[in-house]
């Protein structure tokens, strides 16, 4: 049987998967019964009981009294809006006196096996203040912009926790991204300092990291300070005045660690994280603080029920929201023990992960469905070398989990004895949106349930009214909930017509979906030109306009391919520039020009050269007939009468044979 034939007939099998008693017994949600009443009661008094939620989770150095100042036109929100907090001291100071001061906050594992680093709150609280205090020193003030540029190492969560003890917003650029990239997303929120590493240790090398920066910098004015951390001790050059060493400037500071933090007002800024859209550059999605923080630690405890013994381990990199969220705020609100992990699942053998989870124990595991398709490539042997009976909660984030996947990870890495959630959600929606919940939740392989308590997710036609059971549609969602983003860096007429615009009064996420007759959300993908490749987002126009950057291009069209691994790969159609010739050099050099332009997670997949594109009369690309052609569907293309010259799908189609 094919691969897509047993995903298949999963799906239609409809099998579903009870909580097992030992996760319901202390669950905090431990039943359906509990889950629909507390829909029912989020859903009837929305601000009641987001307001208890934050009130019993974080610590508000000013109480709120207003809960939410909402309209989803303009779009305005604000969640607890007069309250007065600050980050920091929510995932630090009060865990030195709730009992937690010497508790494991973050058990870091270096790439190599044994560059292992424990720091408890207390440690933690001490690195933390004194990076605060050096970035004061910096001129960093309330209201200035951070550029974080570092691999997953120590330095990249104590420096994210320093801005917000000092009211800086942070901005962190995966450090997989280019310089170009880089430049970009420094020069847009105009930051002041930028904290990075000479390189990256990866899959056993060290991949420099400083080059990039000193590239990126030729052209970044607002940039006055860099601070670079020596992870590989590899030759770098440091600028004259420009660049400082972490170890040197650290060590200047008092190891006393105090540094007194800024009360944030509920609605200031805490950061911002850049995510490609269908349109134009990547786009600074802007978190603020009292709503952030208390839909981060709130969904950290209920998806993960996360106890205080429990060591929780999140594989994601901190460069993308699920680290941000799930890695560092959410479980360190919470007082958790949360592991965080610098190398790469395969490396040196594939079972990178199943070794952490031996070695330290981990009962909560997160990772994403395409680490779990590769690492099923590679057999069952490697989970059966370890003893995971730790483990009690499965999660699994970025794109939808194929049925098959999903019954690998059950199987054979929770043992058919730990629920999976599979969780929903986007940068912009800060947490978890969709889940279920550990101990109430039956589960369906392949779907994301239910929405949480609280979240008014829905599928709606096109004119916005509401789908019925089993109708494909759009995602939105009815009501805000505190973790909504609050804009656009800069550009307040994206974030309302990206968002607000289509569906009045509702948030729309980009996402097709559908609801079946339980209530159930399955996802079928984005419906807009934005591909999904290993759970990360990416822009087809961004690639296109870094393909037509290079000297031979003339034109470029960019579509999503089905990939086995990555869900989806780059599948990129060029037109070259007349007297150009087509070579598989040249096919080399522009995947190698993409890489440099964007970053190694734009790789394209395909390359296919083409005299012409698909397009209408009025000049407009066709890409419903290349998504076909890339998924190699080569017999029914639809309505075709709008083409200007349909002779181009033959040649296409040809192209995309002499490929294979
Ligand atoms: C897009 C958001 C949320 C952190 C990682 C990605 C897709 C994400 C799932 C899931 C189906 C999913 C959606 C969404 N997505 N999680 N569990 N099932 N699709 O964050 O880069 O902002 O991407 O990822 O298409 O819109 P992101």
């Amino acid at each position: 049987m094919s691969e897509e034939n047993t995903i298949e007939t999963m799906q239609h099998e409809g099998r579903t998967f009870d909580p097992p008693k030992g996760v319901q017994q202390n669950a905090y949600v431990a039943s359906m019964a509990d889950y629909e009443a507390l829909y029912a009661r989020a859903d009837q008094d929305p601000e009641g009981f987001w307001a208890e939620r934050s009130r019993e989770l974080l610590h508000w150095d000013k109480p709120f009294t207003k809960v939410l100042e909402a309209d989803m036109t303009t779009p305005c929100i604000k969640w607890f809006g007069d309250g007065k907090l600050n980050v920091s001291a929510n995932c630090l100071d009060r865990h030195l006196t709730d009992g937690r001061r010497n508790k494991a906050a973050i058990i870091w594992q270096g790439e190599p096996e044994d560059d292992v680093k424990v720091f408890t709150y207390q440690m933690l609280y001490t690195e933390v203040c004194r990076c605060a205090n050096l970035l004061r020193k910096l001129g960093v003030g309330r209201g200035d912009r951070v550029a974080l540029y570092l691999p997953m190492i120590p330095e990249l969560a104590i420096a994210m926790l320093a801005c917000t003890r000092i009211g800086a917003t942070h901005s962190i650029v995966f450090a997989g991204f280019s310089a170009v990239s880089l430049q970009n997303r420094i020069d847009d929120c105009q930051a002041k300092v930028l904290l990075t590493a000479d390189a990256v240790l990866r899959g056993g090398r060290a991949i420099p990291l400083k080059g990039n920066v000193d590239e990126a910098l030729k052209t970044c004015p607002s940039v006055e300070q860099c601070v670079v951390v020596k992870r590989a001790g590899i030759d770098i050059r440091m600028v004259e005045g420009r660049d400082i060493w972490w170890h040197e400037a650290m060590a200047a500071e008092d190891i006393s660690g105090e540094c007194p933090y800024e009360k944030m007002d509920a609605e200031d800024p805490l950061f911002i994280l850049y995510t490609s859209g269908s349109t134009g550059k990547p786009k600074g999605v802007v978190h603020t603080t009292g709503g952030y923080l208390t839909y981060a630690a709130h969904t950290t405890q209920w998806v993960f029920d996360v106890k205080d013994d429990d060591v929780y381990m999140c594989t994601a990199d901190v460069g993308w929201i699920t680290g941000h969220s799930y890695i560092v705020y959410g479980p360190l609100a919470l007082g958790a023990t949360s592991i965080m992990f610098e190398g790469v699942p395969s490396f040196p053998k594939p079972d990178r992960f199943w070794k952490i989870v031996e070695k330290f124990k981990v009962n909560i595991f997160y990772t994403a469905p395409t680490a779990i398709r590769a690492l099923m490539r590679e057999g069952t042997d490697w989970p059966k070398k370890h003893d995971l009976t730790s483990l009690r909660i499965l999660g699994s984030v970025g794109e939808p989990i194929n049925p098959e996947a999903w019954m690998w990870y059950y199987e054979n890495v929770g043992g058919k004895r730990t629920p999976i959630v599979d969780t929903w959600w986007q940068t912009e929606t800060g947490g978890i949106m969709i889940s279920a919940l550990p101990g109430a939740t039956p589960l369906k392989p392949g779907s994301a349930t239910r929405p949480l308590p609280g979240v008014a997710a829905a599928i709606v036609r096109a004119d916005g009214s509401d789908a019925g059971p089993d109708e494909g549609g759009h995602l939105v969602v009815k009501k805000p909930w505190p973790g909504m983003l609050r804009g656009v860096f800069g550009d307040p007429e994206r974030y309302r017509k990206t968002y607000f615009d289509r569906f009045p009064g509702m948030y729309e996420a980009g996402d097709g979906a559908r609801v079946d007759k339980d209530g159930y959300f399955w996802i079928m993908g984005r419906l807009d030109d934005v591909i999904n490749v290993s759970g990360h987002r990416l822009g087809t126009a961004e690639i296109e306009s870094a393909l037509v950057a290079h000297p031979s291009v003339a034109e470029a069209a960019v579509v999503g391919m089905p990939h086995h691994i990555k869900g989806q790969g780059i599948y990129a159609y060029v037109t070259l520039k007349s007297g150009i010739e087509e070579s598989d050099g040249l096919r080399k050099e522009l995947v190698g020009h993409v890489r440099k332009e964007i970053g190694p997670i734009a790789t394209p997949e395909v390359i296919q050269f083409t005299d012409g594109l698909p397009k209408t009369r009025s000049g407009k690309i066709m890409r419903r007939i290349l998504r076909k052609i890339a998924e190699g569907q080569i017999e029914d293309f639809g309505d075709t009468s709008t083409l200007a010259d349909p002779t181009v799908i033959t040649s296409l189609v040809e192209g995309k044979k002499d490929l294979l």
